[in-house]
């Protein structure tokens, strides 16, 4: 979601920018813009994709070597090239970049519509541009002033790059709740939403606290002020992990690669973790952490969430510890009971999820200790916790989350069986060979791979369905839940997953002939139930796809489809069974011609609420 590069220093600044937007393009987006400062201010700006710009751009926008750039996911407004940014003040004085919500938008926007504000967009980043400007000239500030005054009546969350065409060598850098990270080169700055574009060009790095405004010069110590107007400082830290650059190698998108790079990750993480070479913060200190929790409350959003819930069910059932599992955008309003007795795991692949950051900092400000379950490292989440511990999957770069998700759920198995050890809830003899098995479930999840053929064939007896349903029981309800998600999100089929037992308390009453149903099977012991559940689903001639473990055995003619995964321990299979979800959603996505990498309206970040 969103992207902003900006750039002030001794080079070309318009490539940079360039370069800069499109490694953040998998952050998902809807358009882009530059403003680039030469003899005069350069604005472009285009609904579509980030090369666009370049067909537009005049030849000698190159000349520049101060600029600010921005990927826009629409949230006031639709796409398009007037919404786009940068946006600009009423007199061209002030243009800039914005992510993030501003919340009190409308009553700020009718305010200075009646003092004559002219708008030329829908949008609230407008609203902000021309409230810094309608400060400035009200009481005559100066800029950095005029921000700061500005900003106190701003409600909702931003990061904000700042040009005053009275300062043209000059940027204003400012967030509150959103990311923001600026890399310190020689002689030169790059401020960006993500370290990933700032890594080609240094490594010193400063994540800006909240609230407080940078003014970067080319040529000059940056300068640090508060809402008070405060010098202060900030910390120059070192990049310490090398970003590769992400290729498609020989796949046709980034989530079939990602898909089957997960034995490999998932081997390396488990080496890393279990092997004793991660620097475990997290699973080092756990004795310390638990001895004195009563709960475990896990905050996530979307497959995260999902991750959280099959943690639910492994937690209580092996740690006999009690676990709630809250969307983190839920929690945030519902004046949650936590105290210093709670242990609260957030879950977040990109560690920069904006409700999930909020959530964590509601259960902090409670006493509570935090752990987060990152892939992005260094990302906020990662920052702002007690304890973390990272997945070590390599940059994720497809919209749905594939290998992060079962590296969550890889990871959560590992702190599950650990805490059970801790609280000796399971003898020692089970769960060293828990242990033992988890640390070889990267085998099966190749196995589970070989599944592909008979699901892109199974795929396309789906392609005209309008809904699908998937059901699951245990542990596997959650993996139910994550495939109606996967499949929605990326072929736009309605699907939901349902606990199956639920299905005749309502849900059965979709069915129609020739519905898709979906039933993950494993032998544990709700096998009969749910096989009672799917037979209730045939005598309704629904159409029956059952992924089962291959030591489950069924009575013939139960389903139109079965998909064998491998013979695991029941308790590995959420992950296992999440493989043969991915590809169905892949196969049916690829062959409606839908962009998998990118679907439509979703975001691979999402720093709004
Ligand atoms: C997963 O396929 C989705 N793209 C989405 O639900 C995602 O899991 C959610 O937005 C949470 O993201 P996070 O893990 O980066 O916090
Ligand atoms: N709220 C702003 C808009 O709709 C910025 C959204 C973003 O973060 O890209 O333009």
């Amino acid at each position: 979601m969103c992207g902003i590069m900006a750039y002030v220093g001794e080079q070309s600044a318009f490539p940079i920018l360039m370069e800069g937007l499109k490694k953040l393009e998998y952050r998902g987006y809807d358009s882009a813009g530059v403003a680039v400062m030469s003899d005069e201010l350069r604005l472009l700006k285009k609904s579509g994709k980030v090369n666009n710009l370049e067909k537009y751009a005049p030849d000698d926008i190159t000349i520049g070597t101060l600029g600010i750039g921005h990927t826009r996911w629409a949230t006031h407004g639709a796409a398009s090239d007037l919404n786009a940014h940068p946006h600009q003040s009423m007199s061209g004085r002030y243009t800039l970049v914005h992510n993030g919500i501003i919340e009190n938008a409308a009553p700020l926007k009718e305010m200075m519509l009646k003092h004559g504000i002219v708008f030329k967009s829908e949008t609230d980043t407008e609203v902000l541009v021309q409230l810094i400007e309608w400060y400035q000239m009200r009481f005559q500030l100066e800029t950095q002033m005029a921000v700061q005054r500005a900003l106190e009546y701003i409600e909702g969350s931003f990061a904000i790059v700042l040009f005053d065409l009275h300062t043209p060598d000059q940027l204003f850098v400012i967030r509150r709740g959103s990311p923001l990270v600026i890399g310190i080169g020689d002689d030169e700055y790059i401020i960006s939403s993500d370290p990933m574009p700032i890594a080609p060009h240094t490594d010193q790095l400063i994540y800006l606290e909240e609230d407080i405004l940078g003014v970067f010069k080319k040529g000059t110590a940056p300068s640090f002020v508060d809402a008070q107007e405060e010098m202060v400082e900030q910390t120059i830290e070192y990049l310490s992990h090398t970003y590769e650059d992400v290729m498609k190698e020989g796949y046709d998108s980034y989530m079939l690669k990602e898909i089957n790079e997960q034995p490999a990750r998932i081997a390396h993480m488990l080496d890393r973790h279990m092997g004793g070479r991660a620097n475990d913060e997290l699973l080092d200190r756990l004795p310390t952490i638990i001895s004195d929790i009563d709960r475990i409350i896990i905050l996530g959003c979307g497959s995260s969430r999902h991750s959280g819930l099959v943690a639910e069910y492994l937690m209580e059932t092996y740690a006999r510890i009690s676990v709630e599992v809250e969307y983190a955008s839920e929690f945030r309003y519902k004046n949650a009971m936590i105290g210093p007795k709670d242990l609260i795991i957030g879950i977040s692949q990109s560690g920069e999820t904006a409700d999930t950051i909020a959530a964590l900092k509601i259960a902090s400000s409670s006493g509570a200790t935090t752990i987060g379950i990152v892939n992005g490292v260094n990302s906020t989440i990662a920052r702002m916790v007690d304890h973390v511990l990272y997945l070590h999957m390599g940059q994720e770069i497809g919209v749905a989350s594939t290998k992060a998700f079962s590296a969550q759920l890889t990871a959560l198995t590992l702190i599950s069986m650990r805490i059970a050890e801790i609280r000796k809830t399971i003898c020692q003899e089970d769960t060293d060979r828990m242990l033992l098995d988890l640390k070889n479930v990267s085998e099966h999840v190749k196995t589970a791979l070989e599944c592909a053929d008979i699901i892109e064939s199974i795929s396309l007896d789906l392609l005209e369905s309008r809904s699908i349903i998937f059901l699951g029981r245990g542990m596997l309800y959650p993996i139910a839940l994550e495939g109606a998600l996967k499949l929605k999100e990326l072929s736009y089929i309605h699907a939901e997953g349902f606990a199956a037992g639920e299905m005749k308390h309502g849900p059965i009453a979709l069915l129609e002939e020739r519905m898709p149903v979906i039933a993950l099977v494993n032998d544990d012991c709700s096998l009969e139930k749910l096989m009672s559940n799917v037979q209730e689903m045939k005598a309704r001639k629904a159409m029956i796809i059952v992924i089962k473990s291959s030591n489950v055995t069924l009575s013939a003619g139960v389903a139109d489809y079965i998909v064998d995964m491998p013979d695991c321990p029941a308790f590995l299979s959420p992950i296992i069974q999440s493989i043969p979800l991915q590809l169905l959603s892949y196969y049916v996505a690829k062959h409606k011609g839908c962009d998998v990498d990118q679907p439509r309206h979703l975001a691979k970040s999402v720093t709004v609420e």
